[in-house]
């Protein structure tokens, strides 16, 4: 499983201890839907049950937008 997503932002973010949870820790978003980026908000969630060798888009970039399978990626350089 995989998803393509469309980032907008130019540049790093820059955490600090206002970012941690009531755990002491910071979790960052790695499955690219969160609405609080570069924070998880537990929109991973949706993602339970994509499968193995497809790729997904969410309208939106949204975790409740509707998914569709798209075609592979394919980096120019392959
Ligand atoms: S890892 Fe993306 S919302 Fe949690």
């Amino acid at each position: 499983m995989a998803r393509e997503v469309t980032h907008e932002e130019r540049g790093p973010a820059v955490l600090d201890e206002s970012d941690m949870g009531d755990d002491d820790l910071i979790y960052v978003c790695r499955c690219g839907l969160s609405d609080t980026k570069p924070l998880c908000d537990g929109s991973h969630n949706a993602t339970a049950d994509e499968d193995e060798g497809v790729v997904y888009k969410y309208e939106n970039d949204d975790s409740e937008g509707e998914r569709r399978e798209v075609d592979e990626i394919v980096y120019a350089d392959e």
